[in-house]
C-alpha cells in the first residue's frame, strides 16, 4: 500500500508571537492525541518580521501551558518565499494575513492558502489579533483554535485515510 507523505502545514499570523505559535502548538497536541503526529510537519511564521527570533508572547505561552501544551521553545520568523513550495497548506489567522500571503505567493501556490477557521468549516470567521487586548482575548482565541484544529484534523485524517486505501475522498 502506498503511504501518503506527511502533510505539511504552515500557520501564519502577523507577528508570529501570539496566534500562529499557539495554533501550531494546539494542532500538534490534537494530532498527538489522535496518534497522527508522524503524518504531519507543522511550522508557523509571521507576515511581518519585527519579532523574528523571539519566543511566543507570554500570554500565549500561558494559555497553552494551562492546557498542558508547551510552546515556550518556539521562535518567531517571517514567512519566506520558500514556504510557498515547502508547505501543502498555509493557514492565515485573519483575512489580512490571507491577503498578504496571496499577494506574495506565486500563482501556483495561491490555492494552498486558506483562512484557518474557514477551512475548519466556519465560513468567513477570523482568529482576531489579541496583541493589544487582555488575557481574556487569549482564552477566546485558544478556544477558537482548539475547535478549528479538531475539525481540520478530522477533515485531513479522512482524506489521508481515504487516499491510502485508494479511494478518492469527498470530505474536502
Ligand atoms: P500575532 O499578534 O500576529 O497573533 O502574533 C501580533 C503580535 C505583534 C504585533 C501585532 C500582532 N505587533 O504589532 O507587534
Amino acid at each position: 500500500m502506498r503511504l501518503e507523505p506527511p502533510k505539511s502545514i504552515l500557520f501564519v499570523c502577523l507577528g508570529n508571537i501570539c496566534r500562529s505559535p499557539l495554533a501550531e502548538g494546539v494542532f500538534r497536541d490534537v494530532l498527538t492525541t489522535r496518534g497522527l503526529e508522524h503524518r504531519f510537519r507543522l511550522d508557523s511564521a509571521g507576515t511581518g518580521g519585527w519579532h523574528a527570533g523571539s519566543a511566543p508572547d507570554p500570554r500565549s505561552i500561558e494559555i497553552a501551558a494551562r492546557h498542558g501544551i508547551d510552546i515556550a521553545g518556539q521562535k518567531a520568523r517571517k514567512v519566506s518565499p520558500d514556504d510557498f513550495s515547502r508547505f501543502d497548506l498555509i493557514f492565515g489567522m485573519d483575512r489580512s494575513n490571507v491577503a498578504d500571503l496571496k499577494a506574495t505567493a506565486p500563482q501556483e501556490a495561491r490555492d494552498r492558502i486558506h483562512l484557518f477557521l474557514e477551512f475548519a468549516g466556519e465560513r468567513g470567521r477570523e482568529v482576531p489579533d489579541p496583541y493589544y487586548g487582555g488575557s481574556e482575548g487569549f482564552a477566546s482565541i485558544y478556544r477558537m483554535i482548539r475547535e478549528a484544529s479538531e475539525a481540520i484534523a478530522t477533515r485531513l485524517d479522512g482524506r489521508v485515510a481515504a487516499s491510502e486505501s485508494g479511494h478518492a475522498s469527498s470530505t474536502t
